[in-house]
């Protein structure tokens, strides 16, 4: 079979069109760069053609370097993509970039690099480089600097968001939208051929003429936090001050060293390995393209409280007409008033514009008849995490939804087996656990019940993609994948607290590491009573027990944010040392007769992160989560871990599971026989990685 070339090149009269067509995403591989190459070259030396159009098939220019070779190390293999911008910077014809969809990394730095681009009103352009660990190593950082000024550049290539071309076109960085992208680049590209051609971006002083000198200092301070621990944004904002304080040529060189020393450092594979993990855990064994998702057109909200109100923000965001339903008006109206706050938020922060966060609230319907359902496509139940209320609950969505519509629980830990069984469709009824605060975190934790079919599957899968949300399949048992591995987590951070540490230690190790919130910060945002009441659902082995911090905290009212007061006081939203709280602990820790002493941070990192990893394998081995990767994607995006180190299983991984094995294996005997390392990670040990023991393989394979 003949293979296809991935660059085309076609004459439009006197214009050279050289189509990418490589899918999926048409990234700049080896051949892509080798054809482009080629056809610039034709186009130089053809003297019929007077100028170039770049263009991406399927609708998308190029989505970027192609990520597999940047880890390999084939994107170095001649010509690398500076070769073919060089090329394209010293041609002697208007080369425009045709910009249909969108156009990401190494593709959007070769549109900057092009003499001028036009784009469709719905395309996308950015540098998402920092989301993989990288920063753009081809120009990017400067040309758009150049184009947009520093201030967009920093907002811009920092946070890696694609930009809308309308965003584009106003910040400069694209001369012209056109809904026949094609033809007017090509029209576009011949009238440069005879007025002229425009000054290249790498050579545009205007915007870096005049810099305030210290935006840069102001930015890495405000920033500090955020951006703690990584190693990418911060050379990106050193490549964006070098472009306004340095020569062109330096600072085009900085930033190639810059890149390089990005691209060799652990977070950029700590980091891959997650772009990997997120879309790994779409697929699902036993579900494949014949499977059709039921469409989505319009959903119910069972429960107007914090998850309810964020579950329906959601949906109105992202185009869904939704139903909120409670027990009475003013439940509703409490809910609806938390999502206009909400909404007010979002257009303060510039997150979205009024008229979008308008429209979005008109979308919001709300209902204390469950008569009002009769037309959704699926009901999403969030009312208090009581298993009886839960189950009639169940049994009154069943009697009033359509006979197709999905129900779903967002239950924290109940069983969905048991739910379904209160409904005449146990194989429409799936877990879709959403994290609090629901409209901002990214997962999705859908539950597959025995009975659920691989169509509910299926559309709850596709439904987390519709609400840009991302989504992992996890298995039904107490807590699933994400709950289950933290309640060791943070009865781990109660027994440190009993033996010495304070909640400011615990806290700062665990942000230190990078998590986004320490367990006890995020306890008091959880509420102390709401983690009372899951763990009071729960036993334990007998060489085990749960502090009794919790217990007193809430008895004394200490439920955190929401009371002012918990592990920490809180003045104007602020986190502030509470002599009470530690009084409370110090007094635990004498009931108990135990000694107070001096924890090192050492240890509070391992006591805090072991029991994740060691719980991870059970999960494994259970088939609760289909991979590791699966693991990682729920605490990264449900819990805080920090993504550049890639989520705990790939931590421990990194970390040696033969070193994670002996650290369990020292701390059991004081801490309990869930503490001995679990099989599966002794076989994973053995094996030298997850994905290459036991079932796992299997399933990664398939
Ligand atoms: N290289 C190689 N493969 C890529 C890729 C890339 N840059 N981008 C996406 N893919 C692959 C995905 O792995 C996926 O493969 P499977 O089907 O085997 O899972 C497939 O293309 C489809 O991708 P998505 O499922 O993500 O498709 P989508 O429609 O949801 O999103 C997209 C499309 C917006 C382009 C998204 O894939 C994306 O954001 N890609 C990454 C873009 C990026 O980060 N570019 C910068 C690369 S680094 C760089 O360019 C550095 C440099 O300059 C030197
Ligand atoms: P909440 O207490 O804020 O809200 C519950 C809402 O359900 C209240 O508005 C209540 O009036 C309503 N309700 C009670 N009975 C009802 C009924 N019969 N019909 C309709 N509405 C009814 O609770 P929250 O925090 O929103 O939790 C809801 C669910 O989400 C629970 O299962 C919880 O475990 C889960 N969850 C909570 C998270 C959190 O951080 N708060 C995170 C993820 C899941």
């Amino acid at each position: 079979m003949g293979k296809s070339v991935p660059t085309h090149f076609q004459c439009d009269d006197d214009v050279a069109v050289l189509e990418i067509d490589h899918p999926p995403v048409n990234a700049l591989s080896h051949e892509v760069r080798t054809t482009l190459a080629a056809g610039l070259d034709r186009a130089a030396q053809d003297p019929a053609v007077k100028a170039v159009v770049i263009s991406g098939a399927g609708g998308s220019f190029p989505a970027g370097a192609d990520i597999n070779e940047i880890a390999s190390g084939a994107s170095f293999t001649p010509p690398i993509l500076l070769d073919v911008l060089a090329q394209i910077e010293a041609f002697a014809k208007p080369i425009v970039a045709a910009i249909e969809g969108v156009a990401l990394g190494g593709g959007f730095e070769l549109a900057l690099t092009c003499h001028a681009r036009l784009a469709a009103p719905q395309a996308r352009v950015g540098l998402p480089e920092v989301k993989l660990g990288l920063i753009p190593g081809a120009g990017g950082t400067q040309r758009f600097t150049r184009l947009a000024g520093p201030q967009a550049a920093l907002q811009a290539i920092t946070t890696g968001e694609a930009l809308p071309a309308e965003r584009a076109l106003a910040l400069g960085l694209i001369d012209a939208l056109a809904a026949d992208t094609r033809a007017a680049a090509i029209a576009h590209a011949r009238r440069l051929a005879s007025e002229g051609m425009p000054v290249l971006a790498s050579q545009r002083e205007d915007k870096i003429a005049q810099v305030d000198p210290t935006l840069f200092e102001s930015w890495r301070t405000a920033n500090a936090h955020r951006y703690r621990g990584q190693l990418a944004p911060w050379r990106i904002v050193d490549a964006i001050e070098a472009a306004c304080t340095r020569t062109p040529r330096a600072a085009f060189e900085l930033e190639r060293q810059y890149y390089l020393e990005c691209r060799d450092s652990p977070q950029r594979e700590a980091l891959m390995h997650v772009f990997h993990a997120e879309r790994a855990a779409r697929k699902i064994p036993g579900i494949g393209a014949d499977v059709t998702p039921l469409p989505i057109r319009r959903a119910a909200i069972v429960g107007a409280g914090t998850m309810g109100a964020g579950i329906a923000m959601c949906f109105a965001s992202a185009g869904l007409p939704v139903i909120l339903l409670d027990v009475s008006d003013a439940a509703l109206a409490r809910g609806v008033a938390h999502i206009r706050e909400l909404y007010a938020q979002a257009v303060a922060r510039g997150r979205v514009t009024r008229e979008q966060a308008e429209a979005a609230l008109e979308r919001i319907g709300t209902s204390v008849d469950y008569g009002s359902l009769g037309d959704v496509d699926i009901a999403i139940e969030a009312v208090f995490e009581d298993p009886v209320l839960k189950r009639e609950v169940f049994e009154r969505l069943d009697r009033s939804t359509p006979s197709h519509a999905i129900l779903a629980s967002n239950t924290s830990t109940l069983d969905i087996d048991r739910l379904a069984a209160a409904t005449r469709r146990p194989q429409q009824v799936v877990g879709t656990h959403f994290f609090s605060p629901a409209h901002v975190m990214k997962l999705m934790e859908n539950v597959r019940g025995e009975r659920s079919s691989p169509q509910a599957l299926a559309t709850v899968m596709a439904l987390a993609r519709q609400l840009g949300k991302i989504a992992v399949l996890a298995g039904n048992c107490d807590g699933f994948i994400g709950n289950r591995m933290l309640q060791y987590y943070g009865a781990q951070a109660e027994r440190l607290l009993e033996e010495g540490a304070t909640p400011e230690q615990v806290d700062a190790v665990i942000e230190r590491f990078g998590f986004a919130m320490g367990p006890l910060a995020m306890r008091d945002l959880a509420g102390n009573d709401v983690g009372w009441a899951i763990r009071r659902n729960r036993t334990l082995p007998p060489d085990e027990r749960w502090s009794p911090i919790l217990e007193r905290m809430v008895a004394e009212g200490r439920l955190g944010r929401k009371s002012g007061h918990g592990f920490y006081r809180y003045e104007g939203g602020k986190r502030r040392h509470s002599p009470e709280t530690l009084a409370l602990i110090e007094s635990v820790s004498r009931e108990l007769g135990i000694e107070r002493r001096v924890v090192g941070d050492e240890e509070i990192l391992a006591r805090l992160l072991h029991p994740l990893v060691n719980e991870g394998a059970k999960i494994l081995a259970e088939g609760i989560a289909l991979r590791s990767g699966d693991i990682d994607v729920v605490y990264i995006h449900g819990y805080g871990f920090p993504a550049y180190k890639g989520g705990p299983m790939y931590w421990a991984e990194r970390e040696g599971l033969d070193a994670v094995i002996a650290t369990l294996e020292r701390l059991a005997p004081t801490h309990g026989r869930r503490w001995r390392p679990a099989e599966r990670l002794i076989e994973a040990a053995r094996a030298g990685s997850w994905s290459e023991c036991g079932a796992a393989a299997a399933l990664t394979s398939n």
